[in-house]
């Protein structure tokens, strides 16, 4: 049965900053993801507080805050079939010195913060994701 799906993806600030957004969305492309709306913007602090709040108990959540409001970043609906695993797959270990080699996050991560892309990570993340960016 076909599970076509929706997701968010985000290219980070290091990735936008090293100009690597195209090589990226290539890799959905190829993959068989759409990439149904994509927006390059620039958030507050204050909205990606807002936008990572799902981690506000960890102890890296006022940098990871800071981190991806330090740049434009690149949000983006993907989507196919299995799109949240597939895209998940596609970005490999959160941690790139840990990712599957030809991942992206292996292939173009500086370290577990400028990991260059995110991911939802399931169909309720994606869709308060996808309406964050999105639906306002
Ligand atoms: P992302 O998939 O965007 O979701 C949360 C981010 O927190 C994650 O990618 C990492 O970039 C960042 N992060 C920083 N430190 C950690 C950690 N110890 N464990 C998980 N994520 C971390």
């Amino acid at each position: 049965m076909s599970n076509i799906e929706q997701t968010l993806s985000i290219i980070k600030p290091d990735a936008v900053e090293r100009n690597l957004s195209e090589k990226i969305k290539e890799i959905f492309l190829k993959n068989k993801l759409k990439i149904l709306e994509s927006k390059k913007i620039k958030l507050s602090v204050e909205e990606a507080s807002e936008f990572y709040k799902v981690h506000q108990t960890k102890p890296f959540y006022n940098n990871l805050c800071k981190y991806l409001s330090s740049g434009p970043i690149i949000a983006m609906i993907l989507e196919g079939e299995d799109a949240i695993l597939k895209n998940r797959k596609l970005m490999g270990a959160t941690d790139p010195k840990k990712a599957d080699e030809n991942t992206i996050r292996k292939m173009y991560g500086l370290s577990i913060d400028k990991n260059s892309v995110h991911g939802s990570d399931s169909p309720d993340n994606a869709k308060k994701e996808i309406d964050f960016f999105f639906n306002n």
